[in-house]
């Protein structure tokens, strides 16, 4: 499979390399192949590889799917729907950021997240753990324990109004050192993404039963996709939306 991707990634930076408009392109493969080191050389192809899979499977699919479940909520939760409409159209955020936690505290889309003990041994609560286990750590029992977030089960993302989660029981993205790297960017690309959609369809809502978890090998799905029904918004309230833009620290443009 690895050699299936490289031979993909390299028929792309052949055809990237032969774009007379290369350096007018902002896609991060024209970007990664115009980056310099101080030492003035280029990445390698095989770096540039490693970094497309890096932003393909940790990157995308796990923020794509973290998407497809506020939909999935967000349809099943009407009230809190409203909320996050009528705060777009106003130009602001924080009901949206907070909702995006509880999404990722609830649907986890990744289960496990593992360490190895280095030491001759770690000393975990009363377990004595020897040199060369692992350990996993189910993000989806943390959140779900009531001793850490009380009414665990209820969908409230008014939990995280006003307050950081705290990173050693909020881990969607893990924690300590090798705790996700990409986790504010996700958060501000789920915030730009999710504030577009509110802002261009009329998402409905349903009394559909929440969706099941689907493997999807990387990130676990709502097994039905996350589907919507949706209406497009009329040009009056998207154009009442554009006069509110909010900026999100270090993003694009809002489209
Ligand atoms: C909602 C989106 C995402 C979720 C839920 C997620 C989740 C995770 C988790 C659970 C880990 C393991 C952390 C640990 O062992 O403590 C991880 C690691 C990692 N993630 Fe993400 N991730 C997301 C987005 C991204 C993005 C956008 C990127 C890159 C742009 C990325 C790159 C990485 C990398 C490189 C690691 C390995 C870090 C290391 O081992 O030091 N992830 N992610």
């Amino acid at each position: 499979m690895r050699r299936e991707y490289d031979a993909i990634v390299e028929r792309l930076i052949t055809k990237a390399t032969r774009d007379t408009d290369l350096d007018g392109r902002d896609d991060i493969l024209a970007l990664m192949l115009q980056s310099r080191y101080d030492d003035g050389s280029e990445m390698s192809h095989r770096e540039i590889a490693d970094q497309l899979l890096t932003l393909l499977t940790a990157g995308h699919e796990t923020t794509a799917t973290t998407l497809a479940w506020a939909i999935e909520r967000l349809r099943r939760h009407p009230a809190v729907l409203d909320r996050l409409v009528e705060e777009a159209d106003a130009g602001g955020s924080t009901q949206r950021e907070a909702t995006i936690l509880e999404v990722q505290r609830t649907r986890p889309v990744i289960d496990l997240v593992g360490r190895q003990v280095k030491a001759e041994s770690c000393h975990l609560g009363r377990w004595t753990l020897p040199k060369g286990y692992t350990v996993l750590v189910s993000i989806d029992l943390v959140h779900d324990a009531e001793s850490v977030f009380p009414n665990a089960r209820a969908f409230d993302p008014s939990r995280f109004l006003g307050a950081r989660p705290d990173l050693y029981q909020w881990i969607p993205f893990g924690g300590g050192t090798r705790r996700c790297l990409g986790a504010a960017f996700a958060n501000m690309e789920m915030n730009v993404i999710l504030r577009t959609i509110l802002r261009a369809v009329t998402l409905l809502p349903t009394k559909e039963r929440d969706e099941r978890w689907h493997s999807r090998g990387v990130a676990n799905a709502p097994a039905k996709g996350g589907r919507a029904v949706v209406h497009r918004r009329t040009a009056r309230v998207a154009r009442a939306g554009r006069e509110h833009q909010c900026e999100l620290p270090g993003s694009p443009a809002a489209p």
